[in-house]
């Protein structure tokens, strides 16, 4: 319906030619980026670092968004108006991400209807972690502290990624990520300084969460497929495992503080690496929920389906507005 690619036909077609990848192309375009040149819109790119870009700003665009549901099933069930204020604004900014991203994609000439299309029928990833259940109120402590945290560990590097569309709208998604975190931890600090039962729900959600979050920095760096091209793009800065550790050696001192167990009996400081040695991350797990959605993939799914379908008149307005708003200043020109 709306586009952000700025290229003219002219430039798409131009670029469609030097697209045919020749070794000119992809000589000059490696040296930009050795030389830490942000590439824009109208720059003129391998259509393969085009088609990785797609690929990652989108699923991360739709992660955002069937992020929002997991959360959505809370609102009606937060403890006090309080929380239910916070969460919803929470939930806000998670669409506004998914927005960012859904206009940064579409710099790189894939439409939002066509990326939206490929989330509803099943085709295009969202992140795992989605797939998980939320049943109890700690669940949303536990998503703030642990999902948005890792999502802050593996975005900030993000800031500094090649494609300046794609950085900049991370800057801002970064900082909102970092209140979410913030407001997970407090809820969960709440909880784990509250009754017996109270902590208990905290400790039980932690023991759910640990490991799917975990997977979230994607698979181990030897099973990647995109990483290694991607670093040498400067899209990814950092690898799959380099982020993951980062993310445990910042979140065990904080279970600490809390007096929660994390649920690995690996997990064990290693002087020499200076940084925490932890258990095996069920690998079959993370490629079985990815081939079949686990727990709630399907039902995520259904749920952004009835959504798409009852926001038709939304959309239709928001369509019928424009055209008349375009006669009226041709009109009035
Ligand atoms: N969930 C779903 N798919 C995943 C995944 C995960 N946790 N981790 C990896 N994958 C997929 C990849 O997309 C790729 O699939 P494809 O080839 O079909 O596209 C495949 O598994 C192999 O993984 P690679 O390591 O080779 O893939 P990448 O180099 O692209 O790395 C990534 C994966 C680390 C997720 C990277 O794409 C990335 O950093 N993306 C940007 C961040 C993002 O998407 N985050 C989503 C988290 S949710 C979020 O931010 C919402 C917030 O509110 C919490």
């Amino acid at each position: 319906m709306y586009s952000t690619d700025l290229r003219t036909d002219t430039e798409k077609k131009a670029q469609a030619v030097t697209a045919s990848e020749d070794a000119a192309l992809w000589e000059a375009f490696q040296k930009r980026i050795d030389a830490g040149d942000i590439i824009e819109a109208k720059d003129a790119m391998p259509e393969k670092y085009r088609a990785t870009l797609v690929r990652q700003i989108s699923q991360h665009a739709h992660s955002e968004i069937v992020g929002m549901l997991p959360e959505g099933n809370w609102v009606t069930r937060a403890p006090s108006l309080k929380r239910k204020l916070i969460l919803l604004a929470k939930i806000q900014d998670e669409a506004g991400h998914g927005l960012y991203l859904y206009s940064a994609a579409e710099t790189l000439g894939r439409s939002r209807d066509d990326m939206v299309a490929d989330l509803l029928s099943g085709k295009a990833k969202f992140s795992t972690i989605f797939t998980y259940p939320t049943p109890t109120w700690a669940d949303i402590g536990t998503v703030g502290w642990l999902v948005d945290g890792a999502a802050i560990v593996n975005q900030i590097p993000l800031c500094r990624c090649s494609y300046g569309p794609y950085a900049r709208a991370m800057v801002r998604v970064c900082k909102e990520e970092s209140f979410h975190q913030r407001q997970g931890y407090e809820i969960v600090t709440t909880m784990a300084r509250g009754a017996p039962e109270q902590k208990a729900m905290a400790q039980e959600s932690l023991n759910r969460m640990w490991w799917p979050s975990l997977m979230m920095f994607g698979p181990s760096d030897a099973a990647s497929l995109h990483s290694s091209q991607n670093m040498k793009w400067n899209i990814k800065r950092h690898s799959n495992d380099v982020l993951r550790q980062r993310f445990i050696d910042a979140t065990v001192p904080q279970a600490e503080i809390l007096g929660l167990t994390i649920p690995d009996p690996d997990l064990v400081w290693n002087k020499e690496r200076e940084a925490y040695d932890f258990g095996e991350i069920n690998w079959d797990e993370f490629w079985a929920v990815l081939k079949d959605g686990g727990q709630c993939g399907k039902s995520r799914l259904r749920a952004r389906r009835a959504a798409h379908d009852n926001g038709t008149w939304v959309r239709e307005a928001a369509g019928a507005y424009a055209k008349k708003h375009k006669t009226r200043v041709g009109k009035a020109a």
